[in-house]
This record gives C-alpha cells, structure tokens and sequence, in this order.
C-alpha cells in the first residue's frame, strides 16, 4: 500500500482513478479545487479543496498529509476551444501550475509523479497509429502546454531524479459500471455525451461537424478509450514507478478508430437514434487520431477491458439517466 497524492482527483479521470486506487488498497489524498469535480466523487479518499497553483498551500498539504509515495497528477483545464481564447489562462493553469506542484515534489524527494497528457500533443500527425516517437507539432495552446510540461518533466527527473510518467490519453469516455462516478464537463464538448443528450432528447440536435475528411464515411475518426481502463493503466503506473520503472511517455488508447458516424450508430442502438445536423468542419479537428498503445502495454502488461463502443455508450448512459433523473422507459427506442 502506498500513500498517494491525486491532484483533480474530483474530475472524471481523476475520480475513476481514485477509485481503482482505492480498491487497489492505496491511502489517497484529493488535492481539488472543486472548479470542475464533485466533492461525492473522491469517496473515501481524503479531499483537500484548494488550488494546485499555490505553493504554500500544496507544501501545507505536503506537510500535513505526507510523506507521499507519488503524486499524480489530473488537475488542469480541458476545453480546446477556449484555449485558442485564453491562452495565458491555460498556460497558468496547466503548465506554471504543474510547475509548482512538481517543484513542492522535488521539494519533498516525490521519486514516482504520473501526469495526464494528450494526444493533442501530436497535432495532426502524418501516420497512423501514432507512436510515441512521432513528431510533436500542437495545434492549439491546449497541447502546447500539454507538451512543455512534458519536456519540464523530463528536465526535472534528469536533474532531480524524479521518477515521471505521461500518459497520453486519447478520448476518455464511458463511465463507472456502478453508474455513480461520470462526466460532467460544463460546457460539455465531448461527442457521446452530446449524442447521448440528443438521443435522450435532453440536449439540443448533434452537430455534425465535418463529413468530407478524407475517412471510409468522411467523418473523424477517434480512438476511444473506457474511463475505467484509463483509471487501471494509472493504477499500475503509479504502482510501477514508485517499484523503479523507468519513466517515459506513453499513449493510451486502444488502437481501433471509430468514426463519428459509427459513434452515433452505438447510440442508436443503446439509447436512441440521434437527431443531427451535418455541419461544417471544426476548425483544428485532425481527420485520425489513432493511438499505437503498444508500448504501455509490453512495459506494463496493461490491456484496455471496456473499450468496445457498445458498452462505453451503455455505462455512459446510465450515469446520464441518473444524472437527469430519466429512465429507459422514458425514451422511444
Ligand atoms: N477528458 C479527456 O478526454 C482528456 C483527454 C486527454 C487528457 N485529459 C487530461 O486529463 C485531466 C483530467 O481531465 P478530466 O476530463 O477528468 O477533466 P475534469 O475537468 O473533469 O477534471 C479536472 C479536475 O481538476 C480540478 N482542477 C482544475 N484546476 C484546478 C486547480 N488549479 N487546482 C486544483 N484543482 C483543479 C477540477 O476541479 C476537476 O476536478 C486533465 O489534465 C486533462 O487535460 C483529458
């Protein structure tokens, strides 16, 4: 058992992370600051409400609550959309903010810190499925300032001897099979959830945003990855860090693109058929974005479990009706 410290720990990964932690046997302090996640989601875990930014408040939680064994490391803002916006924003909150948090773990001899990186790392990448090795090119201040803390990791562990890992995700999504633990993004940007409310007929008609990218039926493609197989890929890197794996950086996701229209297709067939429209292309979407997870999964002996669209849409779906307060019974099949 090891004492551990999960920054964003009330947001969806982060939540569904505390929880695989927490059945693992770990002793969990939350470090949030609420802005996006639900005090009810840290469970038993010990939730500390502050910001990740500040230094003198992470070194009293350093102080109170350790020593820690690692650190990992959720917290941070998401909408790619307003990071083109507000990119000083983003860049304080996911790239100085981080820095602090890593250099109160210096502080404190952290050998094992694991952080949520992204695909959006790659931009738009020449091949599929991308590799870890494949250039680095962001395209919105999102992924830049994914990247660069990716490279203060690396600089920190050569001179510190912090052992780091960056995991990055693909599209997380899906939901706890318990149907207590989901996503709450506000604004939500996410294309299930939006399918799932369009179906249900809570949310306004799908925007179909693109279908001439040069794909088998001209919509994105996209590797998604269960929620809950990304809280079990945390669980053993945080576990094969602190037990001396090297530190690196890794994709997660489950090598199988699904189009958006195979997207609504599973929504069809598990809640409802989708009302949409077809629209014009987001600007910055890639046609693919495909990972090779190959790498993860000989380091760690890690395998996606939940990953199949069917039974991403199902659980994503009874955390919306609980969440809503409707049945299945409500909606015409
Ligand atoms: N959701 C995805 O598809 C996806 C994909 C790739 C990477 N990521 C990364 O994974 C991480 C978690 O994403 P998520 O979808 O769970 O987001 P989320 O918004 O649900 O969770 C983020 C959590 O961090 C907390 N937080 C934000 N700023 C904070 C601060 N300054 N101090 C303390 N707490 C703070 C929020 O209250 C929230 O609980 C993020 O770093 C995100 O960039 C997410």
């Amino acid at each position: 058992m090891s004492k551990l410290l999960v920054t964003g720990g009330a947001g969806y990964i982060g939540s569904h992370t505390v929880r695989s932690l927490l059945e693992a046997g770990h002793n969990l302090v939350v470090l949030d600051d609420l802005s996006a996640g639900s005090e009810k989601a840290v469970g038993s875990a010990t939730l500390v409400v502050g910001d990740v930014g500040d230094r003198e408040f992470v070194r009293s939680v350093f102080s109170a609550y350790g020593p820690f064994d690692g650190v990992l490391h959720f917290a941070g803002s998401i909408e790619v959309a307003r990071s083109m916006v507000e990119p000083l924003d983003f860049y304080e909150t996911n790239l100085t903010k981080a820095i602090t948090l890593l250099g109160v773990s210096v502080e404190h001899g952290i050998k094992a810190f694991v952080f949520s990186s992204t695909a959006a790392v790659y931009g738009i990448p020449e091949s599929q499925p991308i590799v870890e090795d494949a250039a680095i090119d962001p395209i919105n201040p999102y992924g830049s300032s994914k990247s660069m803390f990716e490279q203060v990791m690396a600089d920190a562990g050569q001179a510190h001897g912090t052992g780091w890992i960056a995991l990055r995700y693909f599209n997380a999504c899906g939901a706890h099979p318990d149907g207590d633990l989901g996503e709450n993004h506000e604004p939500e940007t996410h294309l299930i959830p939006l399918a799932i409310a369009a179906a249900a007929g809570v949310g306004q008609s799908l925007q179909l945003r693109g279908t001439d990218y040069p794909t088998p039926d001209g919509t994105c493609v996209r590797d998604y990855i269960h929620v809950t197989d990304l809280a079990a890929a945390h669980v053993t890197a945080i576990e094969g860090l602190i037990g001396g794996a090297s530190s690196g950086v890794f994709n997660l996701g489950t090598g199988v693109g699904q189009s958006n229209r195979q997207v609504l297709e599973a929504v069809g067939r598990v809640v409802a058929p989708v009302p949409y429209d077809e629209a014009d292309r987001r600007p910055g979407d890639p046609a693919e974005l495909v990972a090779d997870s190959r790498a993860f999964r000989a380091a760690f002996g890690w395998e996606p479990k939940a990953s199949d669209l069917d039974t991403i849409v199902a659980s994503a779906w009874k955390w919306h009706q609980s969440q809503w307060g409707i049945s299945t019974d409500a909606i015409a099949k």
